[in-house]
């Protein structure tokens, strides 16, 4: 499985490419405005900043609502640079926007998926990812991987290429449950991914191997 970070912070993401495990970067309009990015060639700018510390898909999300908008946001969006995947979001337009896109070749992430008929109308138009944000769907009592179940099951059904991207990852189990269904990527905060460090028998373990070479060589 692929692991994306969901953030526009720099110093998450460095650190994230440090541990050597990072295969991308995920960023919305939210995102953004958390890490204080506005005005248009800021945000530009910190998508090149994005793609230069790692070095797969870096997804960059669209504002246009409109078809022709977000071809000309789209088109301007990935001639910044070859990591760059368009993010466009699950409706009428932005699936039509998908079909221009995949048909030229740009990569494309589509966002906004709570439901298996958006992902079959997502792979339909050729989508390169499929994001359904399964922690939002936790949030009002549904089953996000459920979701993620239901759509591996209709991509498998027909060989559809579009990777599953597990979005809106809150938590270290989210990321253990995508494994284990065959979501292809999930994208997540730096702590959900750290966590998956963490055991308390591997702490007791280490500091009974530290404290039994320390007595050995007194
Ligand atoms: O990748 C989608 C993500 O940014 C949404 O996450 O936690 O705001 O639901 P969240």
């Amino acid at each position: 499985m692929k692991f994306f970070i969901d953030t526009a912070n720099l110093d998450q993401i460095k650190e994230a490419q440090a541990l050597g495990v990072l295969d991308g970067v995920t960023t919305n309009p939210s995102l953004m405005a958390k890490e204080g990015i506005s005005g248009k060639n800021n945000v530009l700018k910190h998508y090149v900043d994005i793609c230069n510390i790692v070095t797969g898909d870096v997804s960059a999300e669209v504002i246009a609502t409109d078809y022709d908008g977000m071809i000309k946001e789209g088109e301007e969006l990935s001639e910044l640079h070859d990591q760059i995947v368009v993010k466009l979001p699950m409706t009428k337009e932005g699936i039509k926007a998908c079909k221009y896109f995949s048909d030229r070749g740009v990569k494309t992430n589509v966002t906004l998926v709570f439901s298996a008929g958006q992902a079959l109308l997502a792979a339909k138009a050729g989508a390169t990812y499929v994001s359904p944000f399964i922690g939002r769907l936790d949030d009002v009592s549904t089953d996000g991987l459920a979701l993620i179940e239901e759509i591996r099951d209709i991509y498998d059904n027909y060989g559809y290429d579009t990777q599953i991207l597990a979005a809106s990852v809150r938590h270290t189990m989210h990321i253990v449950n995508c494994a284990k269904i065959g979501a292809d990527v999930m994208t997540g905060p730096l702590s959900a991914i750290l966590g998956l460090l963490k055991h308390p028998l591997t702490d007791i373990g280490l500091a009974q191997f530290l404290a039994d070479h320390a007595k050995a060589n007194q």
